[in-house]
């Protein structure tokens, strides 16, 4: 999830550029850059690093249309980065550029098609300069310049596949800047006799708070005297102009009160950017890119073992049941923090997968080079291209959440979930465990999730808020949940401890009669994921014994389900999808759920007491 954002106007607009930038580095900072026109010229400078690299960058240019004085350049791009694809370098900084440095871009998402595009434009000549997906795209619109940027946009518009945003400009029309999106964000700040554009609105906020906002599969004309947005196919959109009243840190939070109410509402894009190219081609799955572990490595795996700690073991957990019930690998949790100082034995064909979305949390790198002594293979899970973890594997799986500030993970989670489903599935292909019809299957219902998971944020709210109203003042909450409900049921429980600092338990709902149930009386809250799985009927069973004790049950359900939302004090649907990728969806109200008793509570969700977003200490 990178930033993206533009100028034309009068006024300088390397300045501009750099202060919307600014409030852009939220999105991703391991490098930045912009690009220039004043009169014929345009160029670009880029730099490693967060900001302040590119200021100095640009301090030390001593000449070219950035340090232009006399005649500052009026029309700019420029672009905060979270690398997705290709290393963290300054060729793969943006802006881009075609092969005659005619046409720039700074894009933010994935181009799923960029390798059959790439391959074509590269035998017509073009010359790439970058490992990355992006750079596609300059070079796809110059192929169709002939003077007019906005129909060659329009035609590599309609040739391009994924889920992006990107703004271009060409030096031949100084005074233009094309903006088109597919499923990112992009919005239009409208000035007087200029024109912004970014990923989000904070970045020209300080400037004008007249937004106009692109919906998906627009295309935006800027030109100093105003804007022209039309569909894809170039048929004019009349779009009203809004005026937006967010105060700086509402703004910064993309006008939610919250970081984490912010990320909780990017899971569906962040999922879409995680499984994007991956399931693109084809029916399968294809992990097959920069730095990811050798496939016939993976096709040999005799047995899996997953260490994380925190949030990151339970989508480990997530996994488990995945993998062994598609590809038939057996798989061992192990909390980090235990197997680090274990003798744990390890054999050949073991794959070690440490899940961290930091990349930098201790206990997960000890147990990581604890196994990799031991001659295991390492693959790495992570969200943060170049920390720590990536250097200590031998391949990196990454998901595309973008940066997460809220110390409680909600994003960063379900990518996780989403990542390991793609290795299930995979290893399913390579394995031949699973019939070529089930594998498109369950890549269709891939392919589902990030609408899926819209739908269930746009739908959980009101219930969820009538547990949260119900029960904010309850000192104790159960989490009951079966089979791949359970670690959801887990994530859950900590969840709630972590930011409303409630006493919470996470059961498997078949142990409570071994011990747990003494604790119920009829004050307890206790939820249940009663999502549709081979064994919902002893979910249900277990939900009745609870319910037997005088307990408060709140069920999160698939779909309406009659029969459960009857015998339970609130039943919380959530929509249909196979049933091994319903955790996905599950966690999102148990997410809510904690935010809203919290926010009752009147505490900070955002930095919650004792935590840290990074455990590096052990
Ligand atoms: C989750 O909300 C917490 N922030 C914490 O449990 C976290 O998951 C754990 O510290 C692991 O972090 P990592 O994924 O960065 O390794």
């Amino acid at each position: 999830m990178c930033g993206i954002v533009g100028y034309v106007g009068r006024r300088p607009a390397r300045e501009l550029l750099l202060a919307g930038l600014a409030k852009l580095e939220y999105r991703g900072y391991d490098s930045a850059g912009i690009s220039l026109i004043a009169g014929e010229r345009i160029e670009a400078v880029r730099a490693v690093g967060n900001l302040s690299a590119l200021h100095a960058k640009l301090g030390a240019v001593g000449g070219g249309v950035v340090a232009l004085a006399e005649q500052p350049a009026t029309t700019g791009i420029g672009h905060t980065r979270w690398a997705t694809h290709g290393r963290v370098s300054e060729e793969n900084a943006h802006p881009h550029y075609d092969t005659e440095d005619r046409v720039h871009v700074v894009v933010n998402g994935i181009v799923e098609n960029y390798v059959t595009l790439k391959q074509r434009l590269a035998d017509a000549g073009s010359d790439f300069t970058s490992e990355t997906d992006a750079e596609v795209i300059a070079h796809l619109i110059a192929s169709h310049h002939d003077g007019d940027l906005p129909d060659a946009v329009r035609a590599a518009f309609a040739e391009l596949e994924g889920h992006f945003a990107f703004v271009a400009m060409s030096v031949q029309e100084p005074d233009t800047l094309v903006g088109a999106r597919r499923e990112c964000p992009l919005v239009v700040g409208r000035g007087e006799g200029e024109q912004f554009i970014a990923s989000a609105v904070p970045a020209f906020l300080a400037e004008t708070r007249a937004v106009q906002h692109l919906e998906n599969g627009e295309i935006v004309v800027l030109r100093p005297a105003g804007t022209t947005i039309t569909t894809a196919a170039g048929e004019p959109v009349e779009r009203g102009v809004e005026r937006v009243d967010w105060d700086e840190d509402t703004a910064e939070k993309g006008g939610y009160e919250t970081f984490m109410l912010k990320e909780i509402h990017e899971q569906a894009d962040t999922v879409a950017e995680t499984i994007a190219d991956r399931v693109a081609r084809g029916a399968g799955v294809d992990l097959d890119e920069p730095g990811a572990l050798d496939e016939a490595l993976l096709a040999e795996v005799k047995r899996i073992v997953v260490v994380a700690c925190g949030t990151s073991y339970h989508a480990g957990l997530i996994g488990r049941y995945a993998i062994e019930e598609w590809a038939r690998l057996p798989v061992e949790m192990e909390i980090a923090s235990e197997y680090r100082y274990r003798k744990p034995v390890v054999s050949e064909g073991d794959l070690v997968i440490g899940i961290s979305q930091s990349g930098e949390t201790a206990d997960t790198l000890a147990a990581m080079r604890k196994a990799r002594e031991q001659g295991a293979r390492v693959l790495a899970i992570t969200n943060v291209m170049g920390s720590q973890i990536t250097r200590e594997a031998d391949g990196v799986l990454f998901t595309r959440a973008g940066l997460e500030i809220g110390v409680a993970a909600t994003k960063t989670f379900v990518c996780q979930v989403a990542a390991i489903y793609l290795l299930g599935v995979r290893l399913a292909e390579l394995r031949g465990t699973l019939p070529a019809e089930r594998i498109a299957e369950l890549v269709a219902e891939l392919k589902r999730l990030p609408h899926c998971i819209e739908e269930t944020i746009a739908t959980v709210g009101e219930r969820v808020a009538e547990v949260a109203e119900q029960h904010w003042r309850d000192e104790f909450f159960l989490y009951l949940g079966r089979h791949v409900g359970l670690p959801v049921a887990l994530e859950g429980a900590l969840k709630l401890k972590e930011i409303s600092y409630v006493a919470t338990d996470a059961y498997a709902a078949g142990e409570m009669k071994h011990g747990p149930i003494a604790l119920l009386d009829d004050r307890t809250p206790v939820v249940c994921v009663a999502t549709d799985s081979p064994v919902l009927e002893k979910m249900v069973s277990n939900m009745q014994e609870v319910r037997a004790r005088g307990a408060h049950v709140i069920a999160v359900t698939t779909a309406a389900n009659a029969e459960i939302e009857s015998q339970v004090e609130v039943a919380i649907p959530i929509p249909s999808v196979d049933w091994m990728l319903q955790p996905i969806l599950a966690v999102i109200p148990l997410q809510l759920l904690a935010y809203e008793v919290a926010k009752r509570r009147g505490l900070n969700v955002d930095q919650p007491r004792n935590l840290a977003k990074t455990v590096t200490v052990e």
